[in-house]
């Protein structure tokens, strides 16, 4: 999970990229790049432009100047179609859909067999420990539970690249160590590339490869921090203590 700089186009190119909403800029100049494999934590106050930005790199929201490429291709010509995952702040179930076809939405344009949909279903809701409620309806649901299944919902499709906002916020500390378990085990087998927003510094450092750090309006970037820590990071090593502490002087 190194950068490989001047090797291959960047996963994820940002260049110079700026957003304005009326009269007040909540983007300026946002470079940086993401190379396959990494995991990239967002790190920022509220209202720096976190959620924006992630809107602008999935295509769903158009930037006002500067240039995105996923995988060397500009945004509009990228199929996102299995290769682009988004995890949303809020968790967007579907309230008429049960658990299972809320996870399955993912799957609606596919062209994989039923089976196959059936196990992918299966599988992702056993990734995150919520096998025994495909039936129930997003209401039953706890707000942890809810989280797990739109990240179950994110990773069904077996995404190249994942965007999530603030995906483990709402779970208790026990089932949030877990999920990040899963998180980098997956990045690891399948080669995923992530962004992920967090307002943990912990989650960041425990997670990412590099950290870029956000400053308010307008939003832009203040440091971009390596995180060339060994694997497993735990909450209670010295390393992971020591820089945890470092950045909380920098956010
Ligand atoms: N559609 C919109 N129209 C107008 N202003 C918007 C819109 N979306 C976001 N904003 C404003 O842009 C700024 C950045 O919002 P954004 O949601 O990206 O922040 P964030 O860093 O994700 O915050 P948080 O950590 O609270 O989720 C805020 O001031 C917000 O009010
Ligand atoms: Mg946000």
């Amino acid at each position: 999970m190194s950068a490989q700089a001047g090797v291959l186009a960047p996963t994820i190119g940002l260049e110079k990229v700026s957003k304005r909403f009326g009269t007040q800029t909540v983007l300026q100049e946002i470079s940086f790049s993401v190379w396959p494999g990494e995991i990239v934590a967002l790190l920022g106050a509220s209202g720096c432009g976190k959620s924006t930005l992630l809107n602008i790199i999935s295509g769903l929201l158009p930037a006002d100047s500067g240039t995105i490429t996923l995988q060397g291709e500009s945004i509009a010509r990228f199929s996102q179609w299995r290769r682009l995952g988004y995890l949303f702040q809020e968790d967007r179930l579907l309230p008429w859909r049960s658990v299972r076809q809320n996870v399955g939405f993912a799957l609606e344009n596919s062209t994989l067999p039923r089976a196959e949909r059936r196990t992918r279903i299966d599988d992702a809701l056993a990734l995150v420990g919520m096998e025994s409620v495909g039936n129930k309806w997003p209401h039953q649901l706890s707000g942890g539970m809810r989280s797990r299944i739109a990240l179950a919902r994110s990773l069904v499709s077996e995404p190249e690249i994942l965007l999530m906002d603030e995906p483990f916020s709402k779970l208790d500390p026990q089932t949030r160590s877990a999920m990040h378990a899963e998180l980098l085990r997956i990045c690891q087998l399948k080669n995923m590339t992530v962004v992920m927003v967090t307002h943990d510094v912990e989650e960041a450092v425990i997670l990412a490869d590099r950290i870029v750090i956000l400053q308010p309006a307008p939003g832009r970037i203040s440091q971009i921090v390596d995180m060339p820590l060994p694997r497993p990071r735990l909450p209670t090593g010295r390393d992971v203590a020591e820089n945890v502490r470092l950045l909380r002087m920098e956010v």
